[in-house]
């Protein structure tokens, strides 16, 4: 019977109840890079669970739904045991309530990533307590996002060696299907 129970114990709950260090990894993801991935990455190595929150930027317009993106991480972190993927809309706070999660981790590639990500720091920990952590992109990935990912695509440039094959892919079918 305990055991029948148990079955309808959401992972979530189950985290919470087990003690589980857990983190979100927030962001765009439009596409996922391989700068994204260094993080999630080494991000994994460090916590319980790890969740991946493809989260709306209201200041940016998308190249990809969504769902796609969620499907494009779920296939490049399919290597990795810990890590889930999630979409949300709306205050990442709230998101972190809602699931139990305690840190945020975000990639820091430049002082130019400083003054924005900080604000944003503060403002999540004033609002909730949770607690953002930064880690430091690898130099070889300081460079690298997904505007500029996008912006050397949409002229046909070669994004190779910035985002996993799947990923290089979508772009260039996406790049075909827009037709400019
Ligand atoms: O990859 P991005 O676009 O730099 O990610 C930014 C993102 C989506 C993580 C950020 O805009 C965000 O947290 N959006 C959710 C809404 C929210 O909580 N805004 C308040 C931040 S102070």
């Amino acid at each position: 019977m305990a055991f029948l129970r148990l079955k309808w114990i959401s992972a979530d709950l189950l985290a919470s109840v087990c003690h589980m260090k857990r983190a979100v990894c927030p962001g765009s993801f439009d596409p996922v890079t391989l700068g994204h991935l260094d993080i999630i990455e080494r991000a994994s190595a460090q916590f319980d669970e790890v969740v991946i929150a493809v989260l709306v930027n209201r200041t940016k317009s998308s190249m990809f739904t969504v769902n796609e993106r969620m499907e494009m991480i779920t296939k490049t972190t399919a290597h990795l045991p810990n890590i889930r993927v999630d979409s949300w809309s709306g205050l990442l706070v709230e998101y972190c309530k809602s699931k139990d999660i305690q840190s945020i981790v975000k990639g820091l590639r430049a002082v130019t990533d400083f003054d924005y990500e900080l604000q944003m720091a503060q403002v999540n920990l004033q609002a909730s307590g949770v607690e953002t952590m930064f880690m430091a992109t690898a130099p070889a990935h300081s460079f690298l996002s997904s505007s500029l990912v996008k912006e050397l695509a949409h002229y046909g440039g070669d994004v190779s060696s910035m985002v996993p094959k799947i990923v290089n892919e979508a772009l260039k079918a996406r790049v075909a299907e827009s037709g400019n």
